[in-house]
């Protein structure tokens, strides 16, 4: 199966950078799936830049809700109707800073899925919940609500998991090896193993090929990194591999 390499640019760049990154990599020919992740205001730009590209546009966030009378709120619709092809929901940082609770994730997943967009549902242990021994517990709670969207019919061809442990993340304290292929194994026992799960997490060009070739790494999910060409040329090109 070809790695899927997924950039998340967070709240960052301009129309300069997002010009400067996409035109040092969107005539590369990756062994890759490869997606971008940008803010709301640059997906019709960057959708532009890379119509001839295999590289796809994706948003970081999505509304829980339909189209409506929602102040500030971007719906599945929306995104679609903008060229995006897929979206982050749930990442760590959204719980974190803007209370996002794993039932409401589920429901943005389920917006993606009705408008036929590829969700990436993020799930992650915090350092407390790991030395305490929870992680796997935190997990599967983050896991949960996923299965009535499974019991109505969601397949893997729909969504998959990124699996980004907090402490990893823009720490440049990557998880281990270990500690990688013991939990993408423990989320596909909890999903099925036909369901993809990226790993996030300082992920690097110099440690890209150790993550991607362990048992269960279908992909990564590259904050930082991804705002660097060489960086993001070099991750791609390690999934190729
Ligand atoms: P990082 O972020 O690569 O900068 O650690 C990953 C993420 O938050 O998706």
């Amino acid at each position: 199966m070809r790695k899927h390499i997924v950039g998340n640019w967070k709240m960052n760049g301009s129309v300069a950078l997002l010009r400067e990154v996409l035109d040092q990599v969107r005539d590369e020919a990756f062994a890759a799936d490869v997606s971008v992740c940008v803010p709301f205001p640059y997906l019709s730009e960057v959708q532009q830049r890379l119509s001839s590209s295999q590289i796809k546009v994706g948003a970081q966030d999505v509304s829980e809700y339909d189209d409506g009378a929602y102040t500030g709120e971007v719906s599945a619709r929306m995104l679609k109707d903008v060229g995006s092809r897929l979206a982050i929901v749930g990442h760590s940082e959204r719980r974190r800073y803007f209370g996002e609770s794993d039932a409401a994730v589920a429901s943005k997943l389920a917006r993606l899925l009705e408008v036929g967009l590829y969700g990436i549902y993020c799930v992650g242990e915090t350092l407390a919940e790991r030395d305490a021994g929870r992680a796997e517990a935190r997990i599967e709670a983050q896991l949960a609500p996923l299965h009535a969207l499974l019991a109505r019919g969601a397949t893997a061809s729909q969504f998959c998991i990124a699996y980004e442990p907090v402490w990893a993340i823009g720490t440049g304290r990557a998880a281990s090896g270990e500690q990688v292929a013991v939990m993408h194994e423990f989320i596909k026992r909890c999903l099925g193993p036909a369901f993809a799960v990226l790993y996030g997490g300082s992920v690097k060009a110099g440690n890209a090929s150790a993550l991607l070739t362990l048992p269960g790494v279908d992909g990564v999910l590259v904050g930082g990194a991804s705002l660097d060409a060489k960086e993001f040329s070099g991750i791609c090109r390690a999934a190729g591999c």
